[in-house]
């Protein structure tokens, strides 16, 4: 059996998506019926920048399947500078159930991944956050009670990994998905070219745009992100400056559809990317959609390890 990785938003199918997010949904009514990672197995855990979320919804969804989380922060194992990618992978995976590693570089997940025989989940990289994506996904699901043909828009920075996978899993739930941002800052052509492709197979619909208002137009969720990205925080000035036009506030919220939600992955910065009245709002759905990094996590590492022949399904689904 080939062993399944989570390194990108299209890393699973629109059947699969559909069949992570109703796990996720299960696993949420039911949070400790499934034990997966039961021995208890370990998971390795690596951040090599710094995270409050995905650090604690590992641990935690880790720990409720029955496993043993092994968080390691920078600086303390030789992964990266005295050891290959290759070669970690190579000692982890006779040891490790899962590879969890929030980085910069995609090419490293790719390396890992090639070289693991167990799953290897992204945790972060600069390309792509698409854990985040599954707990949007779950939020859009248990608030606007579904995602095909619903429509999105991101604003704000929309060359960073949230953009991105903002495009791809919406693309992938079948979502109108509308992602506005000044000029330079539009997602690379080969993202919206793969999303044009998923787009084609799902009914979906992608927007492009430097126009906020464009995208805004009736709207049924609007999300940002910061405008400084970690690993960004030299370009501050300059991007506290390029983004103005781009903030979710009420004027913003005006142009979407009255009953849209809003989403943010969070850290938030209240009165830069999005106010403190629409964060703090009735129509914010971000603490829902924090705690859902928890169960859509939780129903992707059972379903990976089901998927790549190292749990039973009877215990794992
Ligand atoms: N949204 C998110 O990934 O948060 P953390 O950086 O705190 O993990
Ligand atoms: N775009 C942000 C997301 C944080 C969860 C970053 O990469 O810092």
């Amino acid at each position: 059996m080939t062993v399944r990785h989570f390194l990108t938003d299209l890393d699973l199918s629109p059947a699969e998506l559909d069949q992570v997010l109703t796990l996720a949904a299960h696993m949420k009514a039911h949070p400790y019926a499934i034990k997966a990672l039961a021995g208890p197995q370990t998971a390795a855990v690596f951040f090599d920048k710094t995270s409050t979320r995905t650090r604690f919804s590992f641990v935690a969804g880790i720990s409720a399947l029955g496993g043993a989380p092994l968080v390691v922060n920078p600086g303390e194992s030789q992964l990266g500078h005295k050891e290959t990618i290759a070669d970690t992978a190579r000692v982890l995976d006779r040891m490790v159930s899962l590879i969890i590693w929030r980085t910069y570089a995609q090419s490293g997940l790719q390396e890992m991944a090639a070289h693991s025989a167990v799953p290897v989940i992204n945790a972060l990289s600069d390309d792509y956050h698409p854990c985040q994506l599954l707990a949007d996904l779950l939020t859009l699901r248990e608030h606007l009670g579904g995602t095909q043909g619903r429509s999105l828009a991101y604003l704000g920075d929309a060359a960073n990994n949230m953009a991105n996978s903002y495009l791809l899993a919406g693309v992938n739930a079948g979502m109108d998905v509308r992602i506005a941002g000044p000029a330079g800052y539009l997602p690379e052509q080969r993202i919206i070219d793969a999303a044009q492709a998923r787009a084609e197979q799902t009914g979906a619909k992608v927007l492009v745009t430097t126009d906020p208002v464009q995208a805004l137009a009736g709207a049924e969720a609007v999300a940002t992100d910061t405008w400084v990205s970690m690993g960004q925080e030299e370009e501050k000035q300059q991007r506290l400056e390029l983004f103005g036009d781009y903030r979710v506030d009420a004027a913003a919220m005006a142009h979407a559809d009255p009953g849209a939600v809003v989403l943010h992955c969070l850290p938030a910065y209240r009165g830069v990317e999005i106010s403190a009245e629409v964060l703090d709002g009735a129509q914010s759905v971000v603490w829902d959609e924090a705690e859902n990094r928890l169960h859509a996590q939780k129903a992707l590492m059972a379903w990976l390890l089901v998927r790549s022949g190292l749990a039973d399904a009877q215990t794992a689904e």
